[in-house]
């Protein structure tokens, strides 16, 4: 048995002009949904052009030159030179990034730098220094809770302010807040650990 080959469609002036009708009605519905999104008159457009901002981070005013599309992210590390929040995957799924806006923590790879004006902004510079450092840095330490520490400053970010919210948290709290700060080397029982140090509780989970 021979197989029939697909006919190939019919074509005709009818169907050209249907087709063609089709579009155009598209084009007017892009027009009408064009003409609705624009501005009041007298609202501010912003375009792709630098803007100055001034953002609080650490307790101190940055000014810092962005696009409205700048993430609150790179806004840090290249507009603030503060490049302790890391960039790891840049789409919210690592917590590499994280920061506390106003004592909750984002991932500022998914905050626009716009979004963050007016808030405080705490980075992992803004909890301790090498010669002094916070009570979750040292615990980290202590706890041996890193290996290549490119997670650390998301995580110890995240754990300050776990212990902020929660003083002393269970394992299971602890495990809930640190759910979004992912750590390739596998260091999460010990960085449970040093959080439950800095909460003041018995070590659990070991
Ligand atoms: S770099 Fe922001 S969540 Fe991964
Ligand atoms: S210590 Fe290496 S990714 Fe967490």
């Amino acid at each position: 048995m021979t197989n029939k080959p697909p006919s190939r469609p019919e074509f005709s002036r009818r169907a050209f002009l249907k087709g063609a009708s089709a579009v155009a009605a598209g084009s007017a519905v892009g027009h009408e949904i064009a003409a609705a999104t624009q501005p009041e008159s007298g609202a501010t457009v912003f375009g792709t052009e630098l803007h100055t901002i001034e953002l609080t981070v650490n307790g101190k005013p940055k000014q810092v030159k962005v696009e409205t599309r700048t993430t609150l992210l790179d806004a840090l590390r290249e507009g603030a030179d503060l490049t302790g929040t890391k960039k790891v995957c840049d789409r919210g799924a690592c917590g590499g990034c994280t920061v506390m806006l106003d004592g909750e923590t984002v991932n500022s790879c998914m905050t626009l730098a716009f979004d963050a004006v007016g808030s405080k902004i705490t980075t992992i510079e803004g909890l301790g220094t090498p010669d002094n450092l916070h009570p979750m840095q040292k615990a980290f330490v202590e706890c041996d809770a890193l290996q290549c520490g490119f997670c650390t400053p998301g995580m110890i970010v995240s754990a300050t302010a776990c212990v902020q919210k929660r003083g002393k948290p269970s394992l299971d709290q602890i495990k809930a807040d640190m759910s979004g700060n992912i750590c390739r080397c596998g260091t999460y029982t010990r960085v449970f650990e040093a959080i439950q140090k800095v909460g003041g509780q018995k070590v659990e989970g070991r």
